[in-house]
């Protein structure tokens, strides 16, 4: 049953309820039913989404913005409806700020690549986090070798808090980008993204957010934040794989050179010159997904017939009954306990490694991530190899705790 009006506060029964969206939710992992904490690295998908992918190809499919018969406009005016659901959803200015790309990593590497060729020169410097996923690291360190710049890391407390002052310190007048995550993947750290895009536009530096992991938990509004650059991923969000979105205010990505070339992102081509099409098919070139775009469109209405305000509340309970609960493990020391924090707990057990521990929770049913999230540095700052990562969505329940705390301990038991 598909959720039709917007929840107040989600309770146990909405939770029943939103759980029958997920067809994946029903199923069994060795043997027990799943409990699905890795919602940080992929969602499951609702049959909306399911629904609207497999529509399109059967009812509705062709190129986009090509042909002049009618399925081809059909599929166009769908194509475009996604592209403005997305621009609500972030509440862009203008739906020409939104290009859409496979994910956040492609939307990252796009900045840094076009905006890195354009702006950045030898001495430069970018800065970056110390709580940056690896996708947000090394499409600045590609570009900085190449035009000679350096890459700053603002510092991060023992709770996985970044250190402003430090943050401030290190923007200079050879400051020309600052990434940051909104929220951490391996820590569940929200940063303070207003006062850090406050902090760099005093000093007339861009900001691009990594919005990959805030997403599915909480509204980002690009014009409140007054963010300059946006990245998120359809597939963290409940829609499909290979779609994400990359949002620019329009005097950048019109300032910058296009970063693939080819059909789509043209005006004029000839042997010895080729004009570029307008925002923000300048920056779309081949094929899109048109099929990812629509499954993102309908994802983007499923989080809002439930509404984000009640998730964000829901989510936040959730983690603090998961934490509190998995505080009865012996030995567990949490990674990332920073006083805002959105849906991950990440831990790991005095005398088990992590993927022994994650090992032991798959053959109970329990799905969590283990090792080090693609954030190597992140966890050379906290001197371990990696830790178990339990990830929420609106989908979990407190049972879905329960059995994760009970595997924990029964892993502990069994390593120990
Ligand atoms: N970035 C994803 C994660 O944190 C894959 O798991």
């Amino acid at each position: 049953m598909e959720v039709s009006t917007k929840i107040e506060r989600i309770s146990a029964a909405d939770v029943a309820r939103i759980r029958q969206d997920f067809p994946l939710l029903a199923q069994k992992m060795n043997g027990k039913p799943i409990v699905f904490l890795d919602s940080a690295a992929s969602s499951q998908k609702p049959n909306k989404v399911i629904d609207a992918v497999s529509d399109y190809y059967r009812k509705l499919h062709a190129n986009v913005h090509r042909g002049v018969y009618q399925l081809s406009q059909d599929a166009t005016a769908a194509f475009e409806v996604g592209r403005e659901k997305a621009r609500a959803f972030i509440n862009a200015a203008s739906s020409s700020e939104v290009i859409f790309v496979r994910g956040a990593t492609e939307g990252i590497n796009l900045v840094a690549s076009s905006f890195g060729r354009k702006f950045l020169r030898q001495g430069d410097e970018v800065v970056v986090t110390a709580m940056e996923h690896h996708s947000n690291i090394v499409p600045w360190q590609l570009i900085c070798e190449e035009k000679g710049a350096f890459l700053r890391v603002a510092p991060i407390n023992d709770a996985g808090e970044l250190i402003m002052s430090e943050f401030e310190k290190l923007l200079n007048d050879k400051t020309r980008i600052v990434a940051a995550t909104y929220v951490s993947n391996a820590l569940g750290t929200v940063n303070p993204v207003a006062e850090i895009v406050a902090l760099a536009h005093a000093r007339g530096i861009p900001v691009l957010v990594d919005g990959a992991q805030a997403a599915p938990h909480m509204k980002m509004d690009v014009q409140q934040l007054d963010i300059d650059f946006l990245a998120f991923s359809g597939h963290k969000m409940f829609g499909p794989t290979g779609i994400g979105v990359l949002y620019g205010k329009e005097k950048w990505l019109n300032a910058m050179p296009p970063y693939h070339g080819g059909g789509e992102m043209i005006k004029s081509v000839t042997f010895e010159k080729t004009t570029y099409a307008e925002l923000p098919h300048k920056f779309e070139a081949g094929t899109p997904d048109i099929s990812g775009v629509i499954g993102l469109a309908a994802a983007i209405d499923y989080i809002q017939e439930i509404g984000q305000d009640a998730i964000a509340q829901y989510e936040n309970e959730l983690l603090a009954y998961a934490t509190s609960r998995l505080k009865e493990v012996e030995g567990i020391r949490f990674i990332g306990t920073a006083r805002y924090k959105a849906s991950v707990v990440s831990f790991i057990v005095e005398g088990t490694h992590p993927y022994d521990v994650g090992a032991i929770l798959d053959k109970l049913g329990i799905a969590v991530r283990t090792g080090h999230h693609c954030t190597q540095p992140l966890m050379d700052r906290f001197g371990i190899p990696g830790t178990v990562r339990a990830s929420l969505a609106f989908y979990n329940t407190h049972d879905d705790i329960d059995r994760l705390v009970e595997g924990v301990k029964k892993a502990v038991s069994m390593l120990r």
